[in-house]
């Protein structure tokens, strides 16, 4: 089942996207060679102290941090690790979830960490694309396949493709709810979409192909062919014209 959200429901939602949002803007701007995924991990948990707000992702199904941090050809749950050091020409996809006052909020970006290679601007820009693109979709009138087909038009007429084994989603009450919103698909299809509903939209594009492989940790999911991947994702809720990103300062 879908859910509308009320206007109460959908002021706490945005009080968590606006935390995530906020702490993955301080994240980006403080991302340096030689630092380890464990640090961004620290900091990011040091901030939401100070939001009063509780991290959505640790404890999720064993998941072990509060942050998921994948890069290169990791394409999500990248698991933190004072092993892990990033370096020049990294992207650096960050995907956090915060809880806050019974609500979630839910965000990713993927960051260029000094100079990258020209796939590696495209890549991202095509991707981060892809996601507005998504969002105008979330609007009544249109049905939920409508987002998908966008996503992977818009990916794959750019020479990418679509991750198929990690969908968007639902979320409010509980991070994860329905309805599970594909980054491919058929316009036209899936149950229409009221004002209200609240939607993670988070398209993952490889430069290469869609396949995916799980690390030994059980997390880590990178692409088959090496290639790499990026990841973008907002908290949106549907309303008349096009969706309304909740995952932003305010
Ligand atoms: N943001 C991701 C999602 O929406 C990550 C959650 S999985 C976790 O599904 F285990 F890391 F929490
Ligand atoms: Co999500």
């Amino acid at each position: 089942m879908v859910s509308v959200k009320t206007e109460d429901e959908i002021r706490r939602i945005s009080e968590a996207s606006e935390i995530v949002a906020r702490i993955l803007n301080e994240l980006t701007l403080n991302i340096k060679p030689g630092m380890s995924t464990e640090e961004i991990n620290t900091m990011a948990e040091e901030k939401l102290r100070r939001h009063n707000a509780m991290p959505a992702f640790k404890g999720y199904r064993g998941y072990p941090a509060s942050i998921c941090v994948s890069i290169n050809d990791e394409i999500v749950h990248g698991i933190p690790s004072p092993r892990r050091i990033i370096k020049e020409g990294d992207i650096v996809s960050l995907d956090f979830g915060v809880k806050l006052n019974g609500f979630f909020g839910d965000a990713a970006v993927t960051v260029p960490v000094s100079m990258v290679s020209e796939l590696a601007v495209k890549l991202l820009q095509v991707t981060e694309e892809a996601l507005y693109i998504g969002i105008k979709e979330a609007k009544v009138g249109n049905r939920l396949y409508d987002i998908s087909g966008a996503i992977q038009n818009h990916a794959e007429s750019n020479g990418f493709s679509v991750v198929r084994d990690f969908v968007g989603h639902g979320i409010g009450r509980a991070l994860h709810e329905d309805p599970q919103i594909p980054n491919f698909g058929q316009r036209g299809k899936g149950i229409k979409l009221e004002r209200g509903m609240v939607f993670a939209v988070e398209p993952m594009v490889n430069a290469g192909d869609y396949r995916i492989k799980i690390d030994q940790d059980g997390w880590t999911a990178r692409t088959y062919d090496g290639s790499l991947s990026a990841h973008f994702e907002h908290t949106v809720m549907v309303d008349y014209e096009h969706g309304v990103v909740l995952s932003k300062v305010n």
